[in-house]
């Protein structure tokens, strides 16, 4: 067929919005300053890989190193890799590299056990920071529409310490703020819509309030900056398997601002967070700093996967990270538009930049045939049940081109998998 028979909408027509975007996804991969990091993942070219917001990609480099760990480190020095290969200062080293990446200076994060435990830790410790200073001040307040381990801890928390859980939808909680306010725990980004919260906002709020803030950072470590020093946050916690790319079930992090580490008394205090944790004293005396986090042996294995994974950040800035991320998200929700049929999907991550993450959100009836034929044609997104569509955008590995490609064959297999019902409810927008 001779391009002078091709109709106007052709995919291989001058004008056609496949070819435009596509010649524009390639103009954008070519301009793109982070565009050589992805062949630092173990990838391949057949898969658009849009879940690292649930699991980050593989580092090439991270077998080699965990084979040296099990080999050389455990294998033969075998008990002296606890001093000799680093181990026991393992936690608040690997800290103090994520510390960067969330706008943290050093001595104020230590890494190790999962988010729900630090959600935990932080706020136990947190009611106990306010507890002697004003009594009356009762509420730990949780965001309502938090991802649910948050708030099954939440309320855990809450009946331990005898406090009353108030869940409150993030939009009305400068409303909820007021005397009674103790603690507020927070996601950063939602998980289920990609939208950002406002966290220096809302931390000056429950400040201004005389609350301490608690963050959960999942969404937003390694995706954008966070500035936890720079906007006064008092605890947070995030995983590190998601935008950090330390590996399934790699530890997470506790971030305690150096301002309450004297104070820090937490919930959980075990021998490795003792000032002195071989002299095994039957009284707790805790260590000095965010060392204060720390509770058993640390899962090093998991820990220096995770500390060889952070090499891929050498040299990159996480405000280039979100400026890609955002150009990123913008170019697929506009090739979204040109190539979903119209009614079918519809976008809950918020078009304004502030409050957007590293996701895009999509609204769609059919979402759980969707997603799975999607996967089987090499775009890897997640579902939400019942109907969201889940694409993560991880500037380090994912282009433009990608977002491209996931957009068009999502727009295929709309096309091939018909509507639930004819009017759809979830009309475009
Ligand atoms: C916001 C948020 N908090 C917590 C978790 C999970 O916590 P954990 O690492 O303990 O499984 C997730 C997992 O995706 C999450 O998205």
């Amino acid at each position: 067929m001779s391009d002078s028979s091709q109709s106007p909408t052709s995919p291989t027509s001058p004008t056609s919005p496949t070819r435009s975007l596509a010649a524009r996804a390639a103009a954008l991969d070519a301009a793109d300053q982070l565009a050589d990091r992805r062949k630092l993942f173990a990838l391949d070219d057949d898969t658009v890989y849009l879940d690292g917001n649930s699991l980050g990609a593989l580092p090439r480099h991270v077998p080699e190193r965990l084979q040296d760990v099990i080999s050389r480190q455990w294998g033969e020095l075998r008990i002296r890799s606890w001093d000799e290969s680093g181990w026991w200062t393992a936690p608040e080293r690997i800290g103090d590299r994520i510390a960067p990446l969330v706008g943290a200076g050093p001595g104020q994060i230590v890494v190790g056990d999962s988010t729900s435990v630090n959600v935990f830790k932080a706020l136990v410790a947190a009611v106990r920071l306010l507890d002697p200073t004003d009594p009356a001040r009762d509420e730990i307040l949780v965001d309502a529409t938090t991802f649910p381990t948050d708030g099954y801890i939440a309320r855990s928390a809450a009946r331990m310490t005898g406090k009353p859980l108030v869940p409150v939808d993030p939009a009305d909680l400068p409303g909820a703020l007021g005397p009674r306010t103790a603690v507020v725990l927070m996601n950063h980004a939602d998980f289920r819509t990609g939208r950002l919260h406002d966290l220096a906002g809302i931390t000056a709020a429950v400040h201004e309030a005389g609350g301490l803030a608690v963050w959960d950072l999942c969404h937003s470590a390694g995706a954008l900056p966070v500035g936890l020093d720079a906007h006064g946050v008092d605890l947070a916690l995030g995983c590190t398997y998601k935008f950090l790319n330390g590996g399934p079930g790699s530890p997470a992090f506790l971030y305690v601002a150096e301002r309450h580490q004297d104070r820090f008394d937490s919930p959980l205090p075990g021998w490795t967070s003792h000032v002195d944790p071989f002299a095994m004293d039957q009284d707790f005396a805790a260590a000095d700093g965010a060392i204060r986090g720390r509770v058993g042996t640390p899962d090093i294995l998991s820990m220096l996967a995770l500390e060889a994974a952070l090499d891929v950040w050498e040299g990159v800035t996480v405000e280039a990270v979100r400026a890609k991320s955002l150009a990123l998200t913008d170019f697929f929700l506009e090739c979204v538009s040109a190539y979903a049929p119209p009614g079918r999907v519809r976008s809950l991550t918020p078009a304004a930049h502030a409050e957007r993450g590293s996701q895009v959100a999509l609204r769609c009836a059919e979402a759980p045939a969707v997603m799975e034929t999607l996967i089987a044609r090499g775009i890897v997104g997640d579902l939400r049940r019942p109907d969201v569509l889940r694409f993560g955008f991880t500037p380090l590995y994912v282009g433009f081109a990608d977002a491209e490609r996931a957009a068009r064959t999502l727009g295929e297999v709309l096309n091939a998998v018909p509507a639930e019902t004819a009017t759809s409810a979830h009309a475009p927008g």
